[in-house]
């Protein structure tokens, strides 16, 4: 069995794990923060840790209302600019806490003013040493190139500083995140027979929104490293407003259809793929009876004035994971291991 299917299954415990450990900081942050003034959020990082930063920037808006951004390190790094940063919170996601750019940019944040936030897998890793305060994910080391526990347990530290900046996500509901997990774990059959009918796939579609967009570009990103696919992502909308035409009978497009604010957009590319008789792979609820569908079913209430699909991103996640880690032994290859990959990649 490879690392990457062991660590898909070890999620469960890791979020625990993390939630366990972190709450009393981050009651402690959300203390700090309060005789603070915290009027804007940048997220930097790399890879599939920006992937996490991107759905925290969905989630800080749509719960706290504060704008949010994902950061351009460049601008930092290579064109030398200081920030003006004002009443700001800069939070650097980094598993292995060592990817320079991502490093550099919440240095030069800090030095520049900004209140500085640290999320990462390891705790001795450089990034602990740059920022104000520090949150980890409590995966245990990560071996398989490809990143899966700790792209989870940064959304899950993500409800939290969320939480800590004010939004009505208390850290109670958080603890249904793992039996949900564990639940997402039960698809693993279906999707290990699924991914038989994919060996030959060498391209695709993967579309998402809102709080299960930055689902599209990980599901994307895994299926690039650890299986090869040319695997473009879109936010549902975006899919609508041009690449839907490359879009022929039998090419394979995977949608995240959550319930909530974005279903009804959802179901109207689901039709409008029906119609061009696309191969529709559905995450989520099964909405369409004529399409394949891996169904996470995610019940219960959210908390009040938040949005029903609030839960489903880790949940949805894991099915496309584990789709990724098979794909890639259908076609023969090491999802640990993806040629010319090293675990810490480090750019400026
Ligand atoms: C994805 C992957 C890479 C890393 C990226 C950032 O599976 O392995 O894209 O996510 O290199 O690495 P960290 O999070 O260590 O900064």
């Amino acid at each position: 069995m490879s690392f990457m299917i062991d660590e898909i299954v070890q999620q469960p415990d890791a979020l625990e794990r993390t939630l366990r450990k972190e709450l009393p900081r981050v009651e402690a942050f959300r203390r700090r923060l309060s005789h603070l003034s915290i009027d804007f959020v940048s997220l930097a990082a790399r890879g599939t840790s920006d992937n996490a930063a991107l759905f925290g920037r969905y989630l800080i808006e749509i719960s706290t209302g504060l704008p949010a951004t994902l950061a351009a390190p460049s601008v930092t790094t290579l064109y030398g600019v200081r920030h003006r940063w004002k009443n700001t919170l800069v939070i650097a996601l980094s598993q292995s806490g060592e990817s320079t750019d991502t490093n550099l940019y919440v240095q030069a944040a800090r030095e520049a003013g900004a209140l500085t936030v640290g999320i990462t897998n390891e705790s001795t890793s450089s990034l602990t040493r740059m920022v104000d305060e520090v949150f980890f994910v409590h995966a245990g080391r990560e071996k398989s190139v490809a990143a899966t526990k700790t792209y989870t347990g940064q959304l899950l530290v993500l409800y939290l500083l969320a939480y800590a900046l004010g939004a009505p996500i208390p850290p109670k509901s958080l603890e249904r995140l793992p039996e949900l997990a564990r639940r997402a774990l039960r698809t693993r059959k279906q999707v290990a027979a699924l991914s038989e009918r994919y060996r030959s796939m060498n391209q695709a579609v993967v579309v998402g929104r809102g709080l299960n967009y930055a689902n599209a570009f990980e599901l994307s990103l895994k299926m690039m490293e650890t299986c090869y696919v040319v695997a473009e992502r879109f936010s549902g909308a975006d899919f609508l407003h041009g690449p839907i035409a490359l879009v022929e009978r039998a090419f394979p497009v995977f949608v995240f259809s959550p319930p909530g604010p974005t279903s009804g957009t959802t179901l109207d590319i689901l039709r409008r793929l029906r119609d061009l008789e696309a191969e529709t792979i559905v995450i989520g609820e099964a909405t369409d009876a004529a399409m394949r569908s891996i169904s996470v079913p995610v019940t219960g209430r959210v908390p009040a004035g938040c949005p029903r699909d609030l839960l489903t991103p880790i949940p949805y996640i894991i099915p496309a994971q584990l789709f990724c880690a098979f794909l890639a032994e259908q076609k023969g290859l090491d999802p640990d291991h993806p040629r010319t990959l090293t675990k810490v990649t480090r750019t400026i």
